[in-house]
């Protein structure tokens, strides 16, 4: 008799559902260009690693999520790529502009205590040595109440439970090869926060589009257009609200005047989170120009990551074919030029390829 192949268990995700951390550390890095390998070894042994600081505080909970750039994914990994990975687009609008900054890595820390962040975090960089440059590290710690610093309540409206996974798990049948995946959009923003306390407090609960003390969300006819919640409320064809899952931080550095928010955002496709861009920096509908918060907040990184099922990293997919490699042996002569000219002329702003053009 035929046998009936059992369904096959879903993926487990990587902990982008974790609940809203008390500490996080962020790293984006770039990949050195001959360093996929190693990076592949220490992705490898991440869950490892992360084992070794966790369990020495298992009640606070430390997690970490890796996501991978579009441009690295190529360098690392052949065979099929995740279906909607591509690089952070930068917006232009008439007043703001949502940047793209480098960032081949995301490591996304997150504890109840900053420690064990810092611990992971270090551990991290010290096995990845020189494979890697940091191009941001930002470490994020929860203010009272949940508040950012402009004195919010940040991240009520995220989706919880079932829903939650169904925002940023990507499901069987919309990329097959990825499921349990998820991708994710960084942005550090900088506040004006003199600008931003100038502002009466009525003001600023229009900016936001609820109240500062209570948290309630404004009703609609009383929310103006160009507030954050009104332009972060995005539906789809059949008037459905997309949501996406969102562990913002406050961070800053007092002496310098630096008061910020690092914007994290899951979603099972970019698209989501790139239409709530959009809004915010393009306007919606045309009478607005932009979301009111940007006035007070300036993005300064932007980046676009997918995030692999966990398993992933314990058996990734072999690297590309590199036919500049191939050519090089034929052709008999030494590999690291090869890997030289498998470089794209106009990648990052560290002038290495240029460097090695020049001596070879
Ligand atoms: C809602 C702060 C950037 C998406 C909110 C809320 C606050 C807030 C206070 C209301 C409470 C809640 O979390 O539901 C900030 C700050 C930002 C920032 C300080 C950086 C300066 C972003 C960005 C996006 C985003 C870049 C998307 C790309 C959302 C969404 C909601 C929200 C989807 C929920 C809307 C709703 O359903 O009511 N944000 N946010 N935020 N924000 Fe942001």
């Amino acid at each position: 008799p035929r046998q009936v192949p059992e369904p096959r268990p879903a993926p487990e995700p990587q902990p982008v559902l974790e609940p809203p951390a008390r500490a996080a550390v962020f790293l984006v890095v770039t990949v050195r260009h001959g360093a996929e390998q190693q990076v592949r070894d220490v992705l490898e042994n991440l869950p490892g690693l992360q084992r070794s600081v966790a369990f020495r505080a298992p009640e606070d909970r430390l997690s970490g999520v890796t996501g991978i750039g579009s441009e690295a994914w190529d360098r690392l990994y052949g065979g099929p790529r995740p279906a909607e990975l591509h690089p952070f687009r930068e917006l232009n609008g008439a007043r703001h502009r949502a940047v793209a900054t480098p960032g081949d890595l995301l490591f996304h820390i997150r504890a109840r205590r900053m420690d064990l962040c810092f611990e992971l975090a270090r551990q991290l960089l010290t096995q990845l040595g020189d494979a890697v440059t940091v191009v941001d590290e930002t470490h994020g710690f929860k203010y009272f109440d949940e508040r950012d610093l402009l004195g919010f309540v940040d991240g009520s409206e995220n989706p919880t439970g079932e829903a939650a996974g169904t925002a940023v798990l990507i499901g069987p049948d919309e990329d097959p090869d990825f499921t349990g995946g998820s991708y994710v959009v960084v942005q550090k923003y900088l506040h004006d926060m003199a600008a931003w306390e100038a502002l009466p407090t009525d003001e600023q609960e229009r900016v936001i589009g609820r109240s500062k003390s209570t948290n309630i969300e404004m009703p609609d006819d009383v929310k103006p257009a160009d507030s954050h919640v009104a332009l972060n409320t995005v539906t789809d064809a059949d008037g459905e609200e997309q949501k996406i899952v969102r562990d913002n931080m406050p961070f800053g550095t007092i002496g310098r005047g630096e008061f910020g928010t690092y914007f994290i955002g899951y979603a099972r496709t970019p698209s989501v989170i790139e239409q709530m861009l959009q809004n915010m920096f393009l306007g919606e509908p045309p009478s607005v120009t932009h979301d009111r918060i940007l006035d007070f907040s300036t993005a300064v990184t932007g980046n676009l990551f997918f995030v692999p099922p966990a398993g992933f990293f314990d058996d990734q997919p072999d690297p590309p074919d590199q036919p500049g490699a191939a050519a090089a042996e034929q052709a008999d002569v030494a590999v690291a030029p090869a890997a030289a000219a498998t470089e794209p002329a106009t990648h990052g702003s560290l002038g290495i390829g240029s460097l090695k053009g020049a001596s070879s």
